[in-house]
């Protein structure tokens, strides 16, 4: 049998045994005892430098004053010092001004995706994409309910938007009802009778509609040539809207369609500027999201969807 109580260095003996196994009193490692008399004196530096010991409302400051907070406040203020020299430009120009400037326009759309999320998502879906049928129009297209320019879409994003056709339930009979019906929907497929354009023409829906139905921007009528549906190409649907119209508040049935204005101070002055004005406040205009972040917006949808 091997000889396990070798004992190379002769050192003394503490005069245990066990089984025949001897404990002697030789020194752990030199390395092992410099690691574990360097691990000591870390944990005081440690604690003379940084916040350690718990007290009973606060804790020992540590010399350095270093807290997790503070060192989340400093990093959040280089973030801003450094968006600062993008945001103080973007406040001085123009949404068309930061749609020409490639750099400026790229910075505009990395920051717009938070505003987006927080605030346009929930209704117009994330990409610009809403569910289908939940009643929102898609921004990821170039198919524009008021039109796709910067400008317009800086009014839509300050103003906000409301479409209004009138329930025309009292005003048809259930034939004339039908026959429009049938005339969307074939007006969609590009089939539309000379039959159903007499009917469209004669009951007055060519005023918003326009001479060609493809709908008129000012007013934000839809376009009923094409299959991209505001509400639905069901027939039943379509029916529905005729029927209830939409946003019509005489009618507890009519499709509710409000695109929430953001800055109404904006709004103000975005109008002025149409006809050469001055602006003219009263004070109680509200601003929910800043000029430049609506800025940042309009540049952003309208890269999103085809922009005019
Ligand atoms: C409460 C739901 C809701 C929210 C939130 C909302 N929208 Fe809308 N948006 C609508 C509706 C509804 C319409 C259509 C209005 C109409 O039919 O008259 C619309 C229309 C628009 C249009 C016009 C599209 C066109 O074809 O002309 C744009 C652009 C737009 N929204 C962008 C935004 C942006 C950007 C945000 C975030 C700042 C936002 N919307 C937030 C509901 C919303
Ligand atoms: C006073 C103006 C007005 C009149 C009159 C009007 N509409 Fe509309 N219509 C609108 C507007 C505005 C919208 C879009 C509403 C929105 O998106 O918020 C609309 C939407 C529709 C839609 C929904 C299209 C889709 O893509 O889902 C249909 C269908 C429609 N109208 C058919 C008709 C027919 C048929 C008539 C004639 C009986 C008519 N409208 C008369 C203003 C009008």
């Amino acid at each position: 049998m091997a000889d396990n109580n070798q004992n190379p260095h002769e050192c003394p003996d503490t005069g245990h045994e066990w089984d025949g196994i001897r404990e002697l009193t030789n020194p752990p490692p030199r390395w092992w005892s410099i690691a574990l008399y360097l691990s000591g004196l870390l944990v005081l530096v440690y604690f003379i430098l940084y916040p350690s010991l718990p007290l009973i409302n606060d804790s020992t400051k540590g010399i350095l004053g270093w807290t997790m907070i503070k060192e989340y406040k400093e990093d959040l203020a280089k973030v801003e010092a450094r968006r600062a020299p993008f945001e103080d430009k973007l406040a001085e120009m123009s949404a068309q001004e930061i749609l020409e400037d490639e750099e400026l326009r790229n910075y505009a759309i990395g920051s717009s995706k938070v505003l987006y999320g927080d605030n346009c998502a929930a209704c117009h879906g994330t990409g610009g994409i809403p569910n289908e049928g939940a009643g929102y129009p898609i921004l990821a297209d170039d198919d524009w309910l008021y039109g796709g320019s910067i400008e317009t879409i800086m009014e839509t994003l300050a103003s906000g938007r409301q479409g209004m056709m009138p329930a025309h339930r009292a005003m048809l009979t259930d034939e004339e009802v039908d026959g429009l019906v049938q005339f969307v929907v074939n007006s969609s497929n590009g089939e539309a009778t000379e039959a159903g354009w007499q009917l469209y023409n004669s009951k007055g829906c060519v005023a918003c509609h326009g001479a060609d139905a493809k709908g008129v921007r000012q007013m934000g009528s839809a376009n009923l040539t094409d299959r991209i549906w505001r509400f639905s190409g069901e027939p039943d649907e379509i029916r529905h809207t005729i029927l209830h119209g939409v946003n019509d508040a005489s009618n507890p049935e009519t499709r509710v369609a409000v695109m929430p204005g953001w800055n109404e101070k904006l709004a103000v002055k975005l109008d002025a500027q149409k006809w050469d004005e001055e602006p003219e406040y009263d004070g109680t205009e509200t601003e929910r999201l800043s000029e430049t972040d609506i800025k940042k917006l309009a540049v952003y949808v309208h890269q999103l969807g085809g922009g005019e």
